[in-house]
């Protein structure tokens, strides 16, 4: 049976504000959004109402010790003009893994899964169905005790808001590989999607986008060796004979849905796909031979972001034109037509709403 959500419609939609032709990518916000607080040890009801502005105490225990946790998902319209969802299950599997990580409350499956199909159907007209663009969904969990004094909150908020959005890159980027900051160490969270894991990435990303690069590639805390992740994607790396090399989840790396849809992907189609421990000089040495043939990195926001540069200390990498990317170009279409319902879901990733 599905959940009741007290519902108050938005009675002045903003839909005819967007451009859906010209979307920048986390600016606008659909007329809805979900709300549920945890008190007393249980979620209460939850609520679909107008998405506005919330207010909070200055002591809101988030905004001081951190207690805050994310998901990034995205809803398609099929061919037929339905609005369907792309693996929300793995999404839900993983929050709940960021909660436990972050001493937050877990949400039920029903309740994750429900308020985002409720939201989506009443937001469904938001959704662009432009190739490459999408209903980008976001839901997240915050501590809201108004409290000063490090320990779990009693108290907590999940909302969903939704964007409707394009590409997060819109063109191939420029890496450096980062030698001095860490983004995760064994033993912390940067498996868990928590906001703090971002904010301490805005000093580094700054410093290399003032060298003219896009985003960094975070190496392992230990020896700054290992590749781990690229901003706010996974990585991939294929060499010229097709071998495709991605970090393995060690616990210090998100487990990236787009991610493992690749991974899925690549298998079946008879790619040897290798998760390892990647140390960046095999990744130089290949690149300086020539045999890195493509790079790119993976996540919900950005699908498949291709690398056209690494600066590697004093090297510069330069990879083959976008274009010419046979995996990174086949796995960008394939999972927007699943997505899409454009071609059959054989994996049964496609929840309908
Ligand atoms: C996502 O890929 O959904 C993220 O959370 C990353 C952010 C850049 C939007």
């Amino acid at each position: 049976m599905s959940l009741v959500f007290k519902i108050s419609k938005n009675p002045q939609s903003k839909i005819a504000e967007c451009d859906f032709n010209n979307i920048e990518f986390g600016k606008l916000f659909s007329d809805h959004m979900f709300r549920v607080d945890y008190e007393n040890g249980e979620w209460k009801t939850g609520e679909i109402l107008p998405y506005g502005n919330i207010s909070f105490s200055p002591a809101l225990s988030s905004l001081h010790y951190g207690q805050a946790i994310f998901e990034g998902m995205k809803a398609f319209k099929d061919t037929n003009g339905k609005p369907q969802l792309f693996r929300p299950l793995d999404n839900f599997e993983r929050f709940n893994i960021s909660a436990v990580r972050m001493g937050m409350p877990e949400i039920s499956e029903a309740l994750f899964i429900e308020s985002l199909r409720q939201l989506v159907n009443i937001d469904q007209d938001w959704i662009p169905t432009k190739e490459g663009s999408a209903l980008y969904l976001r839901p997240f969990m915050f501590a809201t005790d108004d409290f000063v004094g490090v320990r779990p909150s009693n108290n907590y908020s999940f909302i969903i808001f939704c964007c409707p959005v394009n590409s997060y890159y819109p063109k191939p980027i420029k890496v450096k590989v980062e030698e001095k900051y860490t983004r995760a160490f064994d033993g912390m969270a940067g498996s868990a999607k928590a906001a703090g894991n971002y904010g301490i990435s805005m000093k580094p990303t700054s410093d290399a986008k003032k060298e003219g690069f896009d985003q960094i590639i975070w190496t392992d805390g230990k020896e700054h060796k290992y590749v781990e992740e690229s901003g706010t994607t996974n990585l991939f790396f294929v060499l010229s004979d097709e071998t495709v090399l991605t970090p393995a989840l060690d616990g210090n790396i998100l487990k990236g849905v787009t991610r493992d849809s690749c991974i899925k992907l690549l298998k079946d189609a008879n790619y040897n796909v290798i998760e390892k421990h990647i140390d960046i000089e095999e990744i130089a040495q290949a690149a300086r031979e020539g045999k890195l043939i493509d790079a790119f990195g993976t996540g919900t926001a950005a699908l498949i972001a291709k690398i056209e540069t690494i600066a590697y200390r004093n090297e510069r990498f330069e990879l083959p034109a976008a274009e010419e990317r046979k995996i990174s170009n086949w796995l960008y279409k394939k999972i927007g037509d699943i997505q899409t319902s454009k071609i059959e879901d054989k994996f049964g990733w496609i929840v309908k709403i």
